[in-house]
């Protein structure tokens, strides 16, 4: 039997695994819950037994169990005193004084956890983002203490355990792709890859080398190409936006063409899909939820800070203290808008932040092929119908896109290379799939030069055939 050769793609939002034996290279099922199968949904699921699951299921484990439910909390006492405010609440009690336990003391703050009590699980989603994030070092699950390598981890296994059915052998070596820039960071950018690397041998991946993910979307094109040719790709997923451009001697055997290729530049920036999704949240529900609204007898406006915690839904149960809910209580009796902040305190009580956020994806992925569609969520005190126009959402999220843009011109500028030198420009990652975004590619290459490949396996079909040529 010929030997395979294995490219994993760990993504923000989706991972996939593709075996090459030298001659032909293919993404497998890594997931037969998901559509398509040969993506497997970045997402995990820890069940206060311990329990891990991954995928689609996990997603569907979180909404069966814990959706719809009241979150309660509980205050810990830590015990200790701390000098500022590291992710604990400070305690604000009369009868702790820290002065009376030593008189040095002046100033001091007792460390309090916030708990959640009765959790049936934890939903982990955009894992790959915390791995930048020096802060993010291990989370608390039920009592368990995870590594951010750790929770990547549970991801890889199942997909190196499919590989392995697959293959019937272990799968010990593996070309990776990383970002071309996990952060704007530079100590960021090393750390991440250095946590995805440990992870990687935490499930028995011996042998690990990186490539830069539109690398592999380059390569996986250009193993079918007989000319020279000039290729850029864009790849733009949930996290990042990735840029290279490549250079391919035609004709000749795979591995020549292969051996004389040669990566001209790579740009890139931390800003995609996830980032979208945002945008919509920020511009068209955050009103909804009541930001514009005034409270109390001097017509205060509404803290701010709530609404950036509640951006990513993941924070959204920090704010579930019973402080918060009756300052929140109190707020909606005087207010101009009472609907939205008891549908704000719904969201936050019942745990609907990952809903709403599911839906805010789907209503913009119904975009790319509908010229309007409507955000809607109606689960209690939340009822939200929202029209959102296809030209109203290229609006929101252009800065994003000059962002996007700017990594073009970045790859362009250090390849010494015009636009119009470019052979073909390669699309790929889910992201591109947006009709701004196409236009904005449109714009600067023409249609005739652009060449979409699978959104989702593209990137790990051409780094398994890096694989047969690295190892
Ligand atoms: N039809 C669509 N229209 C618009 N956006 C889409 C569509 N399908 C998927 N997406 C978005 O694409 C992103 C996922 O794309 P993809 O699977 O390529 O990312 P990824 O490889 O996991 O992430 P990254 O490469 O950034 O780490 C998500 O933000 C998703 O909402
Ligand atoms: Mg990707």
């Amino acid at each position: 039997m010929k030997r395979l050769f294995c490219g994993v793609d760990f993504g923000t939002t989706n991972t996939s695994l593709a075996l090459c034996d030298g001659a032909r290279s293919w993404a497998i099922p890594l997931d037969t819950h998901n559509d398509p199968a040969t993506s497997l949904p970045s997402l995990l699921y820890i069940s206060s037994e311990g329990d891990k699951i991954v995928g689609r299921q996990a997603a569907d484990a979180f909404i069966a169990r814990n959706v719809d439910r009241e979150v309660k909390l509980r205050q810990m006492d830590l015990g200790v005193d701390v000098e500022a405010y590291v992710g604990a609440e400070p305690d604000k009690s009369d009868a702790y004084n820290p002065a009376l336990v030593d008189t040095n003391v002046r100033h001091a703050m007792r460390a309090r956890a916030t708990l959640e009590v009765n959790s049936p699980g934890r939903l982990f989603q955009s894992l790959k983002t915390l791995l930048r994030q020096p802060s993010f070092k291990n989370t608390e699950v039920f009592g368990t203490k995870y590594q951010i390598e750790e929770l990547v981890a549970y991801i890889l296994d199942a997909a190196k355990k499919r590989a392995e059915a697959e293959t019937g052998a272990p799968v010990e070596h593996a070309v990776f792709g990383r970002p071309v820039r996990f952060s704007e960071e530079d100590a960021e950018n090393t750390l991440a890859e250095q946590r995805l690397r440990t992870a990687a041998e935490l499930v028995g991946f011996r042998d690990v080398v990186f490539f830069y993910e539109p690398v592999g979307a380059c390569v996986e094109y250009a193993i079918d190409i007989e000319d020279r040719q000039r290729l850029m790709v864009v790849d733009i997923g949930g996290g990042t936006c990735d840029v290279c451009i490549m250079e391919f001697q035609g004709g000749g055997a795979v591995t020549d063409r292969l051996a004389s290729s040669r990566i001209l530049s790579v740009a890139g920036t931390p800003v995609a899909g996830d980032a979208l999704d945002r945008e919509i949240i920020r511009t068209k529900l955050f009103p909804l939820f009541g930001s514009r609204a005034r409270y109390g007898p001097s017509k205060l406006p509404m803290p701010q800070h709530i609404y950036n915690q509640i951006l990513d839904w993941q924070n959204i149960y920090k704010l579930n203290t019973e402080d918060n809910i009756n300052w929140l209580l109190a707020a909606e009796a005087s207010s101009n808008y009472p609907e939205g902040l008891r549908a704000l305190r719904c969201l936050i009580r019942r745990n609907y932040g990952y809903l709403v956020a599911r839906e805010v994806e789907a209503a913009k992925k119904r975009l790319s092929h509908e010229e309007a569609t409507h955000i809607t969520v109606a689960h209690e005190d939340i009822a939200i119908e929202e029209l959102l126009e296809r030209d109203e959402f290229a609006h929101i999220i252009e800065t994003i896109l000059e962002r996007m843009l700017e990594s073009i011109v970045e790859a362009e500028t250090r390849a010494g290379l015009q636009p119009g030198a470019l052979d073909f420009v390669l699309t790929t990652g889910g992201t591109c799939l947006v009709p701004a975004v196409q236009a904005m590619l449109r714009e600067r290459f023409g249609a005739e030069r652009l060449r979409s490949r699978d959104t989702f396996t593209s990137v790990a079909t051409g780094l398994a055939v890096v694989a047969s040529h690295a190892f």
